[in-house]
């Protein structure tokens, strides 16, 4: 019973956020969860910041800083105090690779994204295939997304993990 009045709760919640406006519509951080390595569940999605309008993924356990998230139909904006969007990109290249870095720049951003059964989702029309934590070259964990159309060889140090937006 509990389980059906929360389905229907939420069927409610989707039904009333559907017509507001993108500033007004829900935000929320982003953090991992079911990762076979400890060490990278209970991490936040930040922006790392790469250049002029550029950002890559990386994940930090401070939940204070972490910049807040929404979607505008499927593209996913994080707020990042700028008068202007950041968009999230998963695959920005077609570089025919298993798993693409995650960016967020200036502007633009990709469609596809979705919040699905609870858990921050890209497109699997477009590909995805999961989230993937690997310690990388910012000296932190750093997200990437598996891409379905190659079978990843998994580094021993990565780990697939879920996101989960939490409001
Ligand atoms: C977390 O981030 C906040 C805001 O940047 C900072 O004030 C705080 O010291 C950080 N906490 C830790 C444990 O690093
Ligand atoms: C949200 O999407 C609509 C329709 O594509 C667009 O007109 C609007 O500018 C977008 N808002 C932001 C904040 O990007």
């Amino acid at each position: 019973m509990m389980k059906f009045l929360a389905s229907l709760a939420l069927v409610a919640a989707t039904a009333l956020a559907s017509p507001l406006s993108p500033r007004q519509s829900t935000e929320f951080k982003l953090k991992t969860t079911g990762s076979a390595k400890p060490e990278f569940n209970n991490l936040y999605l930040y922006s790392y910041h790469t250049g002029a309008g550029l950002s890559d993924g990386v994940l930090d356990s401070n939940a204070t800083a972490a910049p807040k998230f929404s979607l505008n139909g499927t593209t996913a904006y994080a707020d990042l105090g700028t008068d202007y969007p950041w968009g999230m990109t998963v695959a920005g290249d077609t570089n025919y690779a298993a798993w693409e870095p995650v960016t967020i720049n200036a502007g633009g951003g990709e469609t596809g994204f979705a919040i699905s059964n609870g858990n921050f989702v890209w497109s699997t029309d477009e590909g995805f295939a999961g989230w993937l934590v690997c310690p990388w070259y910012h000296n932190a964990p750093q997200l990437f997304g598996l891409i379905s159309y190659y079978d990843p060889v998994i580094p021993s140090s990565c780990s697939k993990v879920t996101l989960k937006p939490v409001y």
